[in-house]
């Protein structure tokens, strides 16, 4: 499980929002939290502190293409100084007990692959492992993941490389395996689809599970929104909750209706009412 970044520099000045985000359910274990920041005495702090809560990794965002994270000299402007990433991890590793790993991208842009520099320099400062993005960082989330600048990433490091990028089914796993990853880490194709880990693991080995039924999956997205509402409070929590609502409430019979319903609920006891109906109607 990998949590959602949290920013470094914004622990430091505690805010309570990110505070938050450092906690961890029981559950959510083994646990990857991952932080951001432009400097490596904050993100070493950052690590402390995700330590204390638990986390079980810590990772360092190296990729993120989002203006306001790239403004704070955070996520994946990083690869414009290679050796700034090194001293980030140094520190991080110095600062706590449990792995540090980096999340970084093939490229900033398609035309110099860094990738491979990157990972070594990241191995060479303690990191236990690196994920790679295997896409430009101009390229956002889309188009088809850079296959053999992953190799080359593989090639460049004795520690595991985690393949990420448009994996949705089994043949994209293993191409990413086939590079020499050590595991595929699944972001987009997860969303309103959890078993997709339990469905690619049993593929890769030659088994098919069911498909969840529309009832299932409902099921399951109301214990999402009761986990939100439980974290959130109710109103926020059935807020956040319709954000993913399209990817869980989609391709049956009657679907769009509901989903119409949903996106109006102003609490839970409305949600959990629309749901049940639908999961009792044996859809
Ligand atoms: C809405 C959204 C939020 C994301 N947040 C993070 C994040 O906090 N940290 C991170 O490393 N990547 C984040 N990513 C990027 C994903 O982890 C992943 O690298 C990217 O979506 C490519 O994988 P995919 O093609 O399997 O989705 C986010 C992506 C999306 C679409």
């Amino acid at each position: 499980m990998c949590a959602e970044m949290v920013s470094a520099s914004a622990l430091k000045f505690n805010n309570e929002k990110s505070l938050n985000m450092l906690k961890i359910d029981k559950d959510e274990h083994p646990l990857s939290m991952q932080i951001f920041g432009g400097e490596a005495d904050d993100i070493a702090a950052a690590a402390k502190l995700a330590q204390a809560q638990g986390a079980d990794i810590i990772d360092i965002n190296a990729g993120c293409p989002v203006k306001k994270v790239n403004k704070a000299g955070a996520g994946c402007v990083l690869m414009k100084d290679p050796d700034k990433i090194g001293r980030m991890v140094a520190a991080a590793v110095k600062a706590v007990k449990v792995p540090i790993t980096l999340k970084t991208r093939i490229s900033l842009n398609r035309s110099e692959i860094l990738g491979p520099l990157i990972a070594k320099i990241a191995q060479d400062n303690g990191a236990a492992a690196v994920v790679i993005h295997a896409r430009a960082a101009a390229d956002f989330h889309n188009g088809p993941p850079n296959l053999a600048a992953l190799e080359a990433c593989v090639k460049a490091v004795n520690i595991p490389i985690i393949g990420n990028g448009g994996v949705a089914d089994a043949a994209a796993a293993k191409a990413m395996f086939n590079c020499g990853c050590q595991g595929v880490m699944i972001g987009r194709g997860a969303v309103g689809n959890p078993f997709i880990f339990r469905d690619i693991t049993a593929q890769l080995s030659g088994q098919t599970n069911a498909p969840l039924t529309a009832a299932q999956k409902l099921q399951l997205y109301l214990s999402l929104v009761i986990k939100n509402a439980q974290i959130y409070g109710g109103r926020t929590g059935v807020n956040r909750s319709k954000k993913t609502v399209g990817y869980w409430v989609k391709g049956f019979a009657g679907s769009s209706a509901i989903r119409e319903k949903l996106v109006r609920s102003e609490s839970l006891e409305e949600t959990r009412s629309i749901l049940t109906d639908a999961i009792n109607s044996k859809i």
